[in-house]
């Protein structure tokens, strides 16, 4: 048995001095001055004790058909414990004339025995016939429970309207949730056309050919299918005040809708696809960076309800020869960017340490919503005794600046280099055991489990 001694411990509500005892894989007893016979006494005090965090949103080991993400499940995983974050979903995904199982498989051989974190996986589906949509039943068995939809990457990825009618009837019916990427393919591919003819074909085109009102318009045709379907949705990466206003209209309706945004749409601005040379390819993730007008409106949101998590989109690839391959040609630039490192450090300094939100907030959008959205609550994403104790030590008396020269994720650069972290993730526990220390992997094995989730 061990006892954290001396910090405040956070959860979703109340910020309490506590002492927190672990027996095991879970937290048996929270209270003042607890009895230490028997057991290890750490002393974090000077700290916070907070949930381990959920990420939901992460692409790990994912061949796009031109290249492979820099991130798979080993460096991503030991990233997200060295950030303070202790339970990943990524995105398992159907390949086309292909089964879910067969895709489930996939993403199953690209986790075991790699993961040091524990790990879910939501199902997208790319190819819908009446197999597949019987196939979501066998996923909730498989604790799948929440699938994906795209709206956008036309010829690849992107479903019509009728998919996602016909997928939210069924998700209804089996207590499933089906998480959207809101984006007008079809426009977009106009748009790239256009620009590519024009010779235009620079990083900054990208976010050109995506404005904001083509996220909007997607969003506002899945409020209104989720409308006529009575179905939940959630809506992942949200970056603009226009999709969050048709969010908010359709609330009002009675639509069931979730919200995530993305570190990203909080802290950085369409000003980085100005940067010289080919720098802008960095930023280049899908939708893109907006204005920040947009960042102030998401961050208020946050503070007021409006969106419900913050999750990475992490989707990394390296500078040097993977975001290269699209050095002529804006649309060959691999989509996406690395962030499942930084989240809670971010959210600390620029949310909490500003007064944007409050510690229990950051706790609710990292930690609790996701766990209660996806069926893991209350293993997950608090601190209660009965619950994993996956425990994230942050230590608000040190700084740190991020770099990608000490990052843990495989990637050649970072999106926040500079960024200065008014806090230290001083040690994580997941299920009880110390996984790192100081931004420091201390674990030498891959101990993460994959995680069964419930549907409602
Ligand atoms: O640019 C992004 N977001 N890449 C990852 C795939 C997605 O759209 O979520
Ligand atoms: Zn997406
Ligand atoms: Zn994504």
């Amino acid at each position: 048995m061990k006892i954290l001694k001396g910090a405040m411990v956070v959860d979703e509500t109340t910020t309490i001095a506590s002492d927190i005892k672990i027996c095991g894989e879970k937290i048996v007893e929270i209270g003042k001055d607890l009895d230490t016979s028997g057991c290890e006494v750490i002393d974090v005090s000077g700290c916070y004790i907070i949930p381990g965090g959920i990420d939901a949103h992460t692409h790990f080991d994912l061949d796009t058909g031109t290249t492979k993400t820099a991130d798979d499940f080993e460096s991503g995983t030991k990233a997200a414990i060295a950030g303070g974050t202790t339970t990943i979903l990524d995105f398992a995904t159907q390949s086309k004339g292909k089964s879910l199982k067969e895709g489930l498989k996939e993403w199953h051989l690209k986790a075991n025995n790699k993961a040091y974190c524990d790990y879910g996986f939501h199902m997208a589906i790319t190819d819908w016939n009446d197999s597949v949509c019987n196939e979501m039943d066998e996923m909730i068995n498989e604790g799948v429970t929440s699938f994906k939809l795209y709206m956008a990457y036309k010829g690849s990825l992107q479903v019509d309207d009728s998919v996602i009618y016909k997928a939210l009837q069924k998700s209804k019916s089996i207590g499933a949730i089906i998480g959207f990427h809101c984006e007008n393919g079809n426009i977009i591919c106009e748009l790239v056309d256009k620009y590519l003819k024009k010779n235009k074909t620079s990083p900054k085109y990208h976010a050109i050919t995506r404005p904001s009102i083509v996220e909007a318009e997607a969003t506002r045709r899945l409020m209104a299918i989720a409308e006529v379907t009575n179905a939940r949705v959630y809506v992942v990466h949200l970056s603009c005040k226009e999709s969050l206003e048709e969010v908010l209209k359709a609330k009002c309706r009675g639509v069931d809708v979730i919200v995530e945004t993305c570190p990203q749409y909080l802290l950085l601005d369409n000003k980085k696809y100005d940067l010289e040379g080919f720098e802008g390819a960095k930023y280049v993730m899908s939708p893109p960076l907006r204005t920040k007008e947009d960042n102030d409106v998401l961050w208020r949101a946050l503070a007021e309800n409006k969106i419900d998590s913050v999750a990475t989109d992490h989707c990394s690839f390296n500078y040097k020869n993977q975001k290269e391959l699209g050095i002529n040609d804006f649309s060959k630039i691999p989509n996406g960017s690395p962030g499942v490192e930084h989240r809670v450090g971010l959210l600390y300094t620029y949310g909490v340490c500003t007064n944007k939100i409050s510690i229990n907030k950051m706790v609710e959008i990292l930690c609790t919503n996701p766990a209660k959205i996806f069926g893991l609550y209350p293993q997950k994403g608090t601190i209660k005794v009965g619950s994993d104790a996956d425990l994230v030590v942050l230590n608000p008396n040190k700084s740190k600046f991020i770099k990608a020269d000490n990052q843990v994720q495989n990637v050649d650069y970072t999106p926040y280099e500079d960024y200065k972290l008014e806090c230290e993730i001083e040690k994580v526990y997941l299920r009880g055991q110390k996984v790192s220390s100081k931004g420091e992997i201390t674990c030498s094995n891959a101990n993460g489990k994959y995680l069964k989730r419930a549907s409602n």
